[in-house]
């Protein structure tokens, strides 16, 4: 698979301050643990850059005029369970999140269209994403926005912390998808 184009957009907000969307750059990887709450992804995060670079996974950042990070979304293209992304039709949607200050304006939504643009220049059809099951604003944006559920997972994964510890995180999700075209 090739490296990312260089693709960028920009959302303006109800109060006219404009926010750009690009790809992530490696000088980024900090800002992803948000002033330290995500400071348990950080091996997390590098590998998914790795794997960006690689273009397998798809990061998008959202930044504001004063150039600080305040949203990001990741897009795994390809995943060694097929069903979940499988490098050609079937992509998956994760840590999507946006700082509290910049939500219920529309960002969300639009970064969520601009991503599934992405994926249908690269040929993708479908895009898969869990919900937790206690995120019920989450659910019905997904859902404004065509997704549906599919079915339930039991969201039971593990990671290794920026201690090296192994974690295991259990959140109950929805399992959702859209078909893009
Ligand atoms: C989920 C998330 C990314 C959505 O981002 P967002 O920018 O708030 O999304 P939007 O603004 O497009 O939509 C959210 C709400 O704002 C409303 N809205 C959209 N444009 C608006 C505007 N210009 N003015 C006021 N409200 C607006 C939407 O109608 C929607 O309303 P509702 O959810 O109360 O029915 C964000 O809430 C978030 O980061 N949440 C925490 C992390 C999370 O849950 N991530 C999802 C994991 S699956």
């Amino acid at each position: 698979m090739s490296s990312q184009p260089a693709v960028a957009s920009a959302y303006q907000l109800p109060d006219g301050e404009e926010i750009l969307i690009r790809p992530i750059r490696e000088a980024d990887l900090p800002a992803l643990e948000w002033e330290g709450e995500y400071r348990h992804f950080r091996k997390l995060y590098a590998e998914h850059f790795e794997a960006f670079r690689a273009g397998t996974t798809l990061i998008y950042i959202a930044e504001s005029s004063a150039g600080v990070m305040i949203g990001q979304v990741f897009i795994l293209l390809y995943s060694r369970d097929k069903e979940v992304a499988d490098g050609l039709h079937r992509a998956y949607l994760f840590s999507f999140r946006i700082k509290p200050a910049y939500r219920n304006q529309g960002l969300g939504s639009y970064m969520l269209k601009f991503v599934e643009d992405q994926l249908l220049l690269r040929g993708y059809t479908t895009v898969r994403l869990n919900v937790a099951q206690d995120n019920p604003k989450a659910r019905a944006l997904y859902e404004r926005n065509g997704y549906e559920v599919i079915g339930y997972s039991s969201g039971v994964w593990q990671y290794q912390d920026d201690q090296g510890v192994w974690q295991t995180m259990r959140e109950p999700a929805w399992k959702m998808s859209k078909r893009l075209r």
